[in-house]
């Protein structure tokens, strides 16, 4: 089966028999503070209904979760912390433990026992083992410092909140497979358990760029997340290339008007001077008549 579609379910059931000893382990699968389900597979009483059975469930601690006697919830075998926290699903055999938290992964016992005038009998036993996971948050990227050409680029990535451990967190810069950056930093929630990771970055801006874009990607064993793309701007305007053009159109044009301009005043001149020597002539011709 694809694990994903597993995980889409929300509980991952596999079940390993065991083929020496006969018993079978199941692995279940929670996300954390959601409801795990952990079932009591009866197959082997499938003649019986649960009025005639005892059916109750223990953590590795052999302390009872919950009980079903004889057709009834019985709750005086059951250990104080699970009290009121269980609920039975007759139709399935299985036990809701809501809220599922990092402390309660580990091993579980479903016994499915028959009481004859003889004593106990267990019918059928299940081991299962509760593994209890969380989602990492998208990664997110911070610029740690205010970014100019001389200070370069200081970046941090951080994303919480998951389980178990990631496995690596890094940046990728545009167009790059170069996995960048320290080593991640771990903590852990010392309430919830659950892991938050953050790495950082440091590298001078590269020296014919104004804006870098970087990702962080952040690998666990199921999936790999990666944050949304995050671009650094030098905020210094751009020189020469953008300019290039327009100062080679100024120029054109300077160039152009400082060639005209002196041919359009002397052609202006000569115009003016040779009205102005006609004007005379014209004045000499009727001083003469
Ligand atoms: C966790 O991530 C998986 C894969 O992206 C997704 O299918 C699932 O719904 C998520 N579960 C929770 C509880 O966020
Ligand atoms: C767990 O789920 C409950 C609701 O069922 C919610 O109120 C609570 O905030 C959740 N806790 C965490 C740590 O996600
Ligand atoms: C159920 O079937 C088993 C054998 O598979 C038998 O031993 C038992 O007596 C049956 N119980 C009832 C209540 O029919
Ligand atoms: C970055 O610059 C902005 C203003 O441009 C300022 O508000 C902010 O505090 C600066 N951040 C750092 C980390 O220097
Ligand atoms: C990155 O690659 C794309 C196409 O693969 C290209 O269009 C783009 O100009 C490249 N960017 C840089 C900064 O090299
Ligand atoms: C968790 O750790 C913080 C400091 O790291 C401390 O102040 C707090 O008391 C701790 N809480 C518990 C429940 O241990
Ligand atoms: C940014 O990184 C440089 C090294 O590239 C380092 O010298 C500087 O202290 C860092 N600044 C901050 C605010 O982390
Ligand atoms: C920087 O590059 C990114 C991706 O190429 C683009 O989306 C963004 O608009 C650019 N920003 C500036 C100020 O040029
Ligand atoms: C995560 O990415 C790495 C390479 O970047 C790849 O080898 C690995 O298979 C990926 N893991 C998943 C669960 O997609």
């Amino acid at each position: 089966m694809d694990p994903r579609r597993i995980m889409e379910l929300g509980i991952l059931l596999l079940v390993t028999a065991f083929t020496l000893s006969g018993a079978a382990s199941m692995k279940i699968q929670a996300y954390f503070n959601s409801t795990a389900c952990l079932p009591c597979p009866h197959s082997k009483v499938q003649n019986m209904s649960l009025s005639e059975l005892v059916v109750f469930w223990q953590d590795q601690k052999k302390l009872v979760l919950y009980e079903h006697y004889l057709g009834r919830e019985k709750s005086n075998s059951v250990n104080a912390k699970y009290l009121g926290r269980t609920s039975f699903d007759e139709h399935n055999w299985a036990l809701r433990l809501p809220n599922v938290q990092i402390t309660d992964m580990g091993s579980y016992d479903c016994y499915i026992q028959q009481k004859r005038p003889t004593g106990s009998v267990i019918l059928q036993q299940t081991n299962m083992e509760l593994s209890v996971v969380a989602n990492f948050s998208e990664p997110e990227i911070e610029l740690a410092q205010n970014v100019t050409r001389n200070s370069g680029i200081n970046l941090t990535c951080t994303s919480e909140h998951g389980f178990p451990k990631p496995m690596k967190m890094y940046f990728l810069i545009i167009n790059s497979t170069n996995k960048q950056g320290d080593d991640m930093e771990i903590s852990q929630d010392n309430v919830t358990e659950l892991f938050s990771v953050s790495t950082s970055l440091s590298l001078p801006f590269p020296e014919d760029a104004y804006n870098v874009t970087f990702w962080c990607v952040l690998e666990t064993k199921s999936m790999n997340i990666s944050s949304r793309p995050f671009s650094v701007v030098l905020p210094e305007p751009r020189p020469v290339q953008e300019n290039w053009r327009v100062t080679v159109v100024v120029a054109v044009v300077v160039a152009v008007l400082g060639a005209v301009l002196p041919l359009i005043i002397y052609f202006l001149c000569s115009c003016w001077s040779r009205r102005k020597d006609a004007r005379r002539s014209r004045s000499r011709v009727a001083s003469v008549s």
